[in-house]
This record gives C-alpha cells, structure tokens and sequence, in this order.
C-alpha cells in the first residue's frame, strides 16, 4: 500500500476571520479521504501563538475529531509546548519545543493546507513561510495569495487584463485623517451616492459598509480605517451577485457558477451576517439560474481573474451582474475561500461532479504538483 500522505491542517489566525477558519477547517478536516491522508491539526490563536495539534484538536466541534500519531500525543501532554515550522528546510515539519525551548520531536509534513482567511493566512505571509521551509501547500503562492487578499493591487491587476470592473477610488487612512474634507469631495464627484467602503485589506464583509450620504460614508471610512490603512470606495451596484470556482494551476478549470439569492430585503448586502448565520434572507443557488452564454462568461473571466494574479489551487471569483446596464463586473478573487459545508466554493465542486473529498483530493495534488514544478528550477549559475 501507498504511504499515507501526512496533511498539515492549519486554521484559526490572527484575522477577523478566525472562526469561519475554524469552520472551514472542520469541514476539510471531516471530508478529507482518510484512506489517503493523515491530517496533522495545528492552530493558530487570535493572538497569533502556534498551538500544538492536540490543543489544536481541543478547538474543532465534535464532528471533526481525529486521532493523532502516538508520538504528537505524547508531546502534545506536555504542558505549554510551543509548536513551529521554521524557515529552514533542514529542519523540516513540525517542531515541538518545551517550556525551555529545547526541541522535542519533529513531525513530519508533506503538505500543508492553510485554511486560514484574511490576513496572516490568505495574504501571502504563511505561504511565504511554508516556501521558506520548502514545504508544499495548497492554494496560491506568495505573489498571487498577497494580490488576492489587497483589493487595491487586485483591482489593478484586474484592470490590466481587460477584466470589467465597477467605478472605485482608495485612498490611505493617513490622508482621511490629514484631510477628511477632501476625501468626501472625491468620492462625491467620482463616485456619488450610494457607495460602498471598505478596508482594502480583510474578507467576510468585515469592516464593509454601505453609504447613502455624507453622514453615512464618514462612519463607513471610520470604520473601514479601524481595520486598514489603506481603504477602498466604490460606486454601490445594484447587481446579482454571482461567483464562480476556480481549481487548477497551469490548466486552471471553471466551475458551474452560482448564486447568491436574496429573498429578503431586509438584507442590505452581503454581510457577515448574512455569510455565516442562518438567517433565511439569502441562498445559495448552483447552478446560478442564468443563460449559457453568460455561463460560460462568468467562466471564462473567472479563468482570466485567476490567471491575471498568477493563482495557484484554488480561488473563487466573484462577480456582480448590473441589474440595470446587465454588465457583468468582476468584484474580487478570494485566495482561501470559505470550505464550511454551506460555502460557496465546495457547493460549486460538488454541482459541477466534484464532490467535496474529490476536490480536497485534486488540491492536494495540486501543491505536490506546484512545488514539483518550482523545485526544477536552476538556484545557481552555472
Ligand atoms: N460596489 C458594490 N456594490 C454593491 N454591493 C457591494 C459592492 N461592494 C460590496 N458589496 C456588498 O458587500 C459584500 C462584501 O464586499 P466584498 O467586496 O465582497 O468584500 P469581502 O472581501 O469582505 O467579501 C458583497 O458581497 C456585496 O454584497
Ligand atoms: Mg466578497
């Protein structure tokens, strides 16, 4: 039998989007193929401190417990171990340090899935570290994970690939505080009213707000400045809101879109709220409800998105199609997006004869696929 790949699962992280981590990682860590893997939880708390898999285990509900290798469990019974992957491939995997810092054990790792969402996770900055420690891992790398996560470079390199997009401006929150009048004016003569604010930096609708008028966009840059130092105005659409599933690294592949329904009007956009709660407003519908040709649109500017940020794995790109002018607008790319059992991303998959275990399968892959890739490329000059 073939040896069992040893996954490293990390989730938790020092963002907004800790607890959708959480979520998402149970539900990767419950379809994963245990016939093929052996998954290694490690967590990482809203303070940023690594914490060992049996502590991290302690953090997943019920449904996605799992048995550790004997010899994490002994070391994990320590108290207080510190847990790290360094930057240094000679000493690879997982290290397990006691209270006075001496190593432990070293644990094995052949893949690394970063479920983590936001910032520390999705923006380039584990995955810089996972390149360091020349340990493969899902999903983007550092360049494409960094421009997915900044809506500002993520807008340009959208732009850039002739990717339609809706009006915007960004300005940093330094100038907001420098010169609040000035800000007002611009959003006002380029973009008017209604409007949306938000940090450039963050996902779940955190820190995203919706103005009508003066009043309301100086309380919606405040709190978008809370989170970010740079911030993001756009003309407010009204649209549907479509998304599509990207898989694949070279040959990247489209999934059926769907869509976002809102029932209710009481449901103003797509909030946190609304992403993560049952509140009956809005649905989930795959296939979306629309023409073939706009299908196929959706899917191949979703390819395009992928590729204009160089992607890697997966992403999801989501869409907004103008009710009025029935323009379809790319809205943004998401490097890690939400694998909860009602997220988008695997509701897609497993519409388009992907199942969730398949898909976590083909991900796998995929790393081993892009760090094979990279690993031939040349170090010296001769
Ligand atoms: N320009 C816009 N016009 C209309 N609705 C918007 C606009 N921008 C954002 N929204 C609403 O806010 C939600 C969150 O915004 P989004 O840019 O997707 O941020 P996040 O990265 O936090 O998901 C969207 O799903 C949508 O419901
Ligand atoms: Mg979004």
């Amino acid at each position: 039998m073939a040896k069992k790949l040893r996954v490293g699962v990390i989730f938790g992280g020092r963002s907004g989007e800790h607890e959708v981590s959480v979520l998402s990682a149970a539900s990767v860590i419950e379809s994963i193929d245990r016939k093929k893997y052996d998954v290694l939880p490690i967590a990482i708390s809203r303070e940023g401190k690594w914490l060992s898999p049996t502590e991290a285990r302690n953090l997943l509900p019920p449904n996605a417990q799992l048995l550790l290798p004997p010899s994490v469990a002994n070391v994990a019974n320590q108290a207080q171990s510190a847990v790290a992957i360094l930057g240094d491939p000679s000493h690879s995997g997982l290290l397990s340090f006691d209270q006075d810092g001496g190593a432990l054990t070293s644990e094995r790792l052949d893949v690394v899935f970063p479920v983590l969402h936001g910032p520390f996770g999705e923006d380039g900055t584990i995955q810089g570290l996972l390149e360091m420690a020349d340990i493969p891992y899902v999903g983007c790398g550092v360049l494409a994970s960094a421009c997915g996560m900044d809506k500002v470079a993520m807008k340009l390199l959208f732009l850039q690939a002739g990717l339609p997009l809706c009006k915007y401006l960004w300005f940093l929150r330094a100038h907001w505080q420098e010169n609040r009048a000035k800000v007002i004016k611009s959003v006002i003569r380029d973009l008017g009213f209604p409007c949306f604010v938000k940090p450039a930096n963050l996902g779940s609708s955190v820190g995203v707000s919706r103005a009508d008028d003066k009043a309301s966009l100086e309380q919606a840059i405040e709190l978008a400045a809370q989170y970010d130092r740079k911030i993001v105005v756009e003309e407010a659409v009204d649209a549907r809101e479509i998304e599509c599933a990207v898989i694949g690294n070279n040959e990247p592949r489209a999934s059926l879109p769907g869509e976002y329904v809102i029932h209710d009007e009481a449901a103003r956009f797509l909030d946190y709220e609304e992403k993560y709660t049952k509140t009956g407003h809005v649905e989930f519908v795959v296939p979306a409800p629309v023409s073939n040709a706009l299908a196929t649109k959706i899917q191949r500017l979703a390819i395009r998105a992928f590729q204009s940020v160089d992607g890697a794995g997966l992403a999801r790109v989501d869409f907004f199609f103008r009710r009025d002018t029935k323009e379809l607008l790319v809205n943004e790319l998401n490097t890690m997006p939400g694998l909860t059992e009602v997220s988008g991303y695997p509701k897609m998959w497993a519409a388009s004869g992907l199942s969730y275990t398949k898909m976590l399968n083909v991900l796998v892959e995929l790393a081993l696929e892009r760090h094979r890739e990279k690993s031939v490329n040349k170090t010296t000059r001769d």
